[in-house]
Parts: structure tokens; C-alpha cells; sequence
């Protein structure tokens, strides 16, 4: 079966027959200490392979059996001066991914061959999220699958880590659980279903939670997001979590884009593009565990999640295309798009949220466009926002996580194209250009002026290649960059 691994922090040590990780920098390699020792048992066949070993980024010698160890993984993070967090991240995760695959159970991660901030974040996350994969819908073979029961993250002084470690744990947990849970297929991954994920997540962390359901939807004249689901048998919802780590401060607002299946509604996708739609849930996901993460790490800030859950179907009772809807802040809105169901229901989430909470400052997360492959690939997530120091705390944050974000602009321009000639607003524009900064200047109108961050996550959220840190599937693109940005929340 296969089973959650445990890790641990401690002092360096080998013991005969370990399986053992050793990272270097590019350059001059030199064994002392630990690494001298893990030599010596491997009775000279570490020093013979680092003859051919120049440390290199993503570089991975494996040696198996190495004299009285089980297995070796001589692994390179290129030069120190160059080295960014994800590289270290997705580096011990090769690593790990490796040794596994070599039939290890137990590795030890020995960290005193180099000196890097955050390494014992990096080697923490970079194990269990590499090591992690999704394995709930499998029946078969699950007795063949290979897997690591104990990590051990091997320091000198393990007692000046234990905040850095216990971080990492937290962080790589909320990935784990958002990445199950946007894998999750739709059929079991309904809208009631996050709505009372969120409520159990709510209850273990003792944060405030509030459901505005579809009947309160109605009273609070949510147009937006009652018309997105008004197709599905599971109807839309806001859930609303509240964390209070700190005093009387008006708190930042996550808000993240829940659509359980994105079918693109009348404007029905076609079959290449309809496929994989239940990662169109994966902001909410996100921004859920990151207030648990908020929670678990006693961070000292307020923070508030809102996740705006709706499934956008086709049936009698769908919304059409020409349809004209009334916000939650009053704006109409021309349909000129049922696939362009996510600014729909973030509308009213954002809308709401900033008029109840007088937040600090709102960063909202959704799978919103395909047209973020176009604007910067696949592993670059688009920023859009409308106040340039909130956008800095961001990129600052994703910098520091190890995740690649980049700004687009947002100038008035842009926001031209989402004017509709016989309503305030239209959700769709009619041509491809620019989709990433048009979807943006479309949420814009909803947040009423408050400092706001936009993360179209529609690429990013998801790989279809399984490398470093990253399985096939869902990314939790996200977590590591919500996390650092909360930790230094002011
Ligand atoms: N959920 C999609 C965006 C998406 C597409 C995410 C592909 C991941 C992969 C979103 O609701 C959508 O359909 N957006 C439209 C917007 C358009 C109609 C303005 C799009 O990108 O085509
Ligand atoms: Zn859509
Ligand atoms: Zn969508």
C-alpha cells in the first residue's frame, strides 16, 4: 500500500547500509566531516565517482552498492552564486524520486556538505513533495509500487532548524492536500464535496467559517455566481475562513477560483479542451490549505479565504450566452461567453469580500485562461494587479518560494475591450489578445479600489510531465508563494 512516509530532523550520522543523499556545489569538491565519513564507508567509491562529478545543476550520480552503504546519490546544485530555491527544491526531490526508485526505504539527507540559507527547507519539501504521488483511484499493483517509509534530514546542529523544518513540513502538506484534491476527478469532487472539505479543514484548525449557500446566494443578489452554476445538480457556493493571528489589523483576502468542471457551459469546449476541467477548482484548493498553513505556522496576521465553488454544466437551467447578469456591487454584465465563468463568480466573491472584510489587500488565484500558456509558457504563473507595492510583496514572495511569477501590465487601456454596449460589463472580448490582462481588468472592476493581485494559474496549475518537485497533474502552483507571503504579511 502505499503510505505517507515519515521524516526527521537529526544530527548527522551513517549508519551501514543507509541510503544516502550528498549535494555539492559546482567547483573544487572537498570530503570532510560527514561526507568523509560517508567516503570511508562507502569504502572509496564516493571519492572514485566525484572524479567524474563537476557538481553541475540537476547533475544526479548514483552509485548502488557503494562498499558497507546501501546506495549513494551524489547530487549537483550548480554555482552557489546562481542557485535559486527551486533548483535546491526540485534538486532533493530528484534525488529522493531516485533512490526510491532504487528500492530504498529509508534515506538520509546529509545537508552539512554546503552552505545555503533554507536548505533544510528546500531538502524537507523537496523529499516529501517529490516523493508524494496520487494513488487513490489505483486497485492494482499497488503491493509493487516502491516507497520511502523514513527521510532523514541530516544536519550538525539540528536544533537551529527545527522552525525551518517544521515549515517545510506544513508547506509541503498543504501542496500534498491540494494537489489530491484537485486531481480529485469531479464526479466525487463536487461543490458540496470543497464545501465540506472546507468545513472539516475550518473545524481542525478552529477557524472561523461561513457558508453563503445557494439560498443565501439569492438574498445577497449574487447574479454572478448563481448564474455560473446554475447548470449542475450541485449548486454554487461562497465559503468563507477567517484565521486571527494578530490585533485589530485589517487582514489580507485570498480569494481562489473554485470550479469543480469547467465544461465552458453553452459555449460548450470542444473535446481537446474540455478534458482535465477539474483543475478549474485549483484556486480555491489552494487558498484553503494556505490559510490551514496560516493556521498550523501561528502566523501573526489576519487572513481571510473565500472560495467562490460553482460547476459551470449545460442543462435547461444553464446560463446563455446573451444573458445579462447583476453583480453582487450592482455592475450588469453582458454574457458574451459562458466559458468565461471564472471572472463571473470571483466577481462576486471579490466584491463581497472587500466590502465585508476592508481588507489590506485582496490576491485572488484562478485557473482563469487558457491564454496564460500564450502569455508566458507553462511554467511561469502571469501577475495582473492594480497597486505596484502589493504586486512587489508578491513577486518578493514567489522569488523567495522558488516559484516563477512575472507582472503584465494593467493599464486602463486594456480594460476598454470589456465595456458592453447595452450593459456595464461583458465577460468576454471578441478576440484572443492580451486574454490574460483582459480577464484581470474584467475583476478589476470588483475590488472597489482596495491595493489587488490577480494569479492566473490557468497554465501553471498543471504538469503533464513528472520532473524535479513537480508529479503528472496538479501543481499546487501557489502554496509556497501564499505561505512566504503571509509569513511576512504586514
Ligand atoms: N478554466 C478556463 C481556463 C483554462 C483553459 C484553464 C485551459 C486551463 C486550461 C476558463 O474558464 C476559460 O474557459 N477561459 C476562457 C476565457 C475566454 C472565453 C475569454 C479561455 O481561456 O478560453
Ligand atoms: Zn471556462
Ligand atoms: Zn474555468
Amino acid at each position: 500500500m502505499h503510505k505517507d512516509c515519515v521524516i526527521e530532523l537529526k544530527k548527522s550520522s551513517i549508519d551501514v547500509n543507509s541510503s544516502i543523499v550528498l549535494p555539492f556545489f559546482e567547483g573544487k569538491i572537498e570530503l570532510n566531516g560527514i561526507s568523509k565519513k560517508a567516503d570511508e564507508m562507502s569504502e572509496g567509491a564516493i571519492s572514485k565517482i566525484l572524479k567524474e562529478f563537476k557538481g553541475e545543476k540537476g547533475e544526479l550520480k548514483i552509485v548502488m552498492p557503494a562498499g558497507k552503504l546501501r546506495s549513494v546519490a551524489l547530487m549537483g546544485l550548480g554555482k552557489k552564486e546562481a542557485i535559486r530555491n527551486d533548483n535546491l527544491i526540485d534538486g532533493f526531490a530528484d534525488a529522493a524520486k531516485t533512490l526510491r526508485n532504487g528500492g530504498s526505504k529509508t534515506i538520509l539527507i546529509l545537508l552539512d556538505t554546503v552552505t545555503i540559507d533554507r536548505k533544510v527547507h528546500a531538502a524537507t519539501l523537496g523529499a516529501l513533495v517529490g516523493l508524494h504521488r496520487f494513488m487513490m483511484y489505483k486497485t492494482k499493483g499497488l503491493d509493487k509500487v516502491k516507497n520511502v517509509e523514513t527521510i532523514f534530514i541530516m544536519i550538525e546542529k539540528p536544533e537551529l532548524f527545527s522552525e525551518e523544518f517544521r515549515e517545510a513540513k506544513i508547506t509541503a502538506e498543504a501542496m500534498k492536500k491540494t494537489r489530491d484534491k484537485v486531481n480529485t476527478p469531479p464526479n466525487d469532487a463536487t461543490t458540496d464535496f470543497v464545501g465540506d472539505y472546507a468545513k472539516k479543514i475550518a473545524q481542525e484548525n478552529r477557524l472561523k467559517f461561513t457558508l453563503l449557500d445557494e439560498k443565501k446566494l439569492v438574498q445577497l443578489k449574487m447574479g454572478c455566481i448563481l448564474a455560473v452554476g446554475k447548470g449542475s445538480a450541485t449548486s454554487p457556493q461562497i465559503v468563507i475562513l477567517e484565521y486571527n493571528g494578530s490585533e485589530n489589523d485589517k487582514p489580507l483576502l485570498l480569494v481562489g477560483k473554485g470550479i469543480t468542471f469547467d465544461s465552458g457551459g453553452y459555449n460548450l469546449k470542444p473535446t481537446n479542451g474540455i478534458n482535465n476541467m477539474k483543475d478549474d477548482k485549483a484556486g480555491a484548493l489552494t487558498v484553503l490549505h494556505c490559510i490551514e498553513s496560516a493556521a498550523k505556522l501561528k502566523l501573526k496576521a489576519n487572513i481571510v479565504a473565500i472560495l467562490a465553488i460553482a460547476e459551470n454544466l449545460v442543462s435547461g437551467k444553464a446560463y446563455r450566452p446573451d444573458d445579462i447578469l447583476k453583480a453582487y456591487n450592482g455592475m450588469t454584465i453582458e454574457i458574451t461567453n459562458t466559458d468565461a465563468e471564472g471572472r463571473l463568480v470571483l466577481a462576486d466573491a471579490i466584491a463581497y469580500g472587500v466590502e465585508q472584510y476592508k481588507p489590506k489587500g485582496v490576491v485572488d488565484i484562478a485557473t482563469l485562461t487558457g491564454a496564460s500558456l500564450y502569455a508566458l509558457g507553462h511554467f511561469t504563473t502571469p501577475i495582473v494587479g492594480n497597486n505596484e507595492e502589493l504586486i512587489a510583496k508578491v513577486k518578493k514572495a514567489a522569488d523567495a518560494a522558488g516559484e516563477r511569477m512575472w507582472q503584465l501590465p494593467s493599464w486602463d487601456e486594456f480594460g476598454e475591450v470589456m465595456k458592453s454596449d447595452i450593459a456595464d460589463l461583458k465577460n468576454s472580448t471578441d478576440g484572443p489578445d492580451a486574454g490574460v490582462i483582459t480577464g484581470a481588468m474584467f475583476i478589476k472592476n470588483f475590488v472597489s479600489d482596495y491595493p489587488w493581485v490577480h494569479l492566473d494559474i490557468g497554465t501553471t496549475v498543471w504538469s503533464k510531465a513528472e520532473k524535479g518537485a513537480k508529479q503528472k497533474g496538479a501543481t499546487a502552483v501557489g502554496v509556497r508563494t501564499f505561505i512566504e507571503l503571509m509569513k511576512n504579511w504586514k
